[in-house]
């Protein structure tokens, strides 16, 4: 890349000589070359370019010296380079020059040589720290990652939680108010049996027993149900990789959300036989949890979500359709990127499809995405086999 360079001095014919000795540099277009007569013209042009890499100043100039332009450039233009260009005995200014943050000095009369190296010398280190720079905004950046990611799991496990407190407590209601059916009926029972009473008297909290009785057994298998997809949901007790049936990922996670879908969006699901993907399955359900919430957030009032899944070429293959509003092809495009998004009232920071990108990415698979506004959405995820 072409490296661009303010040369800074009141003799006229510096230019001309600079421009001949680097003839070629200029002509491959490895070097460009600009020019100012003194400190205040080289401001202007610094604020005008936001592209120089290095300053070569002259000392004595009028309207404004070498060392204050050094100085201002070190306090507004930190990733500018400056090179101070001085008499050999002129000791006092050098060191005053390098104390304002000059990297480097050169004589004169100058030695075309000593420019040349002392040039690509500044350039190299101005590269280097570049580089540094950059990969500490790297670091930063996929900390900032990793942060964003736990905690969409963090949020999406409160709003699972949440979820399930609830449908926890729907069976458990039936158990208490049945449980307290049954102690009535038992008190009945030993009331009739020590008055010696027949009949009506208990056969008909005998009746209620067995109602109710029934009315615990389903409660307590719903509990169970929901108890085993959340086990099989986090996976908390097992191998974090391990070869798992996605299927059944698919089912707990479906059995979490149930209670969002509320008989309102109907779910169909057309799940082939599927080979054992060797995967991190706890990850792998948190994003079929984005991918369905996202879906039955996008859809209004009733409509379906289908889901498919199926191997073909050493891949297994997972796709979620929904009937949803749809994602506008300008929003589509950036669609695995943090973005800030709005959902009914409440403006969030969207990571589920980022995360989700990522996890996906981990697994060496695909995560893939269409989708036509007021139509719906697809998407399909591709994990390898082996
Ligand atoms: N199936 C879909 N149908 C329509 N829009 C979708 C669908 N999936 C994602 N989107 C859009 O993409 C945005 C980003 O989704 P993402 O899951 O990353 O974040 P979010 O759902 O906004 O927030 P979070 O998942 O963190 O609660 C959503 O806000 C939504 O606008
Ligand atoms: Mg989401």
């Amino acid at each position: 890349m072409e490296a661009r360079i303010l040369v800074v001095d009141d003799e006229p014919d510096v230019e001309f000589l600079i421009r001949k000795k680097f003839r070629k540099k200029i002509r491959d277009q490895e070097l460009d070359f600009s020019f100012a007569q003194n400190g205040l013209e080289a401001l202007e042009q610094l604020a005008q370019v936001d592209s120089i890499d290095l300053v070569l100043t002259d000392i004595n100039m009028p309207r404004m010296d070498g060392l204050t332009l050094i100085q201002k450039i070190g306090e507004f233009r930190y990733n500018v380079k400056a090179v101070v260009v001085s008499a050999y005995d002129d000791m006092d200014n050098i060191r005053k020059a390098m104390n304002f943050g000059a990297f480097d000095f050169i004589t004169k009369p100058i030695d075309f040589q000593d420019f040349e190296n002392t040039v690509y010398k500044t350039l190299l280190k101005k590269k280097q720290e570049e580089n540094v720079e950059l990969e500490e905004t790297l670091r930063e950046l996929r900390e900032t990652q990793q942060q964003l990611v736990l905690q969409e799991k963090m949020a999406s496990l409160g709003n699972l939680v949440a979820g399930i407190a609830h449908e926890i407590n729907n069976p458990i209601g039936v158990i208490n108010s049945a449980s307290d059916v049954v102690k009535r009926c038992i008190e009945k029972i030993e009331a009739a049996l020590a008055q010696r009473q027949e009949g009506n008297a208990i056969e008909k909290p005998i009746l209620l027993l067995k109602d109710n009785n029934r009315l615990i057994l389903n409660a307590g298998t719903r509990i169970a149900t929901l108890v085993k997809s959340l086990k099989n949901f986090a996976r908390l007790d097992e191998e974090e990789y391990q070869e798992a049936d996605l299927r059944e990922g698919i089912e707990s996670t479906l059995t979490l959300v149930e209670q969002q879908v509320c008989g309102r969006i109907a779910i169909e699901k057309r799940l082939s036989e599927l080979p054992r993907v060797y995967c991190s399955p706890g990850q792998i359900n948190q994003v079929f949890m984005s991918i369905l919430l996202n879906a039955i957030q996008a859809i209004d009032g009733p409509g379906s979500i289908e889901i498919g899944a199926f191997a073909k070429d050493n891949r297994v293959y997972i796709e979620f359709r929904d009937s949803g509003q749809g994602i506008p092809p300008e929003r589509l495009s950036r669609i695995f990127d943090f973005a800030f998004s709005r959902k009914s009232s409440r403006v969030t920071m969207g990571v589920g499809l980022p995360a989700s990108y990522h996890i996906i990415q981990k697994h060496n698979g695909e995560i893939r995405i269409e989708s036509e506004p007021g139509k719906g959405t697809v998407v399909t995820i591709a994990l390898p086999l082996g």
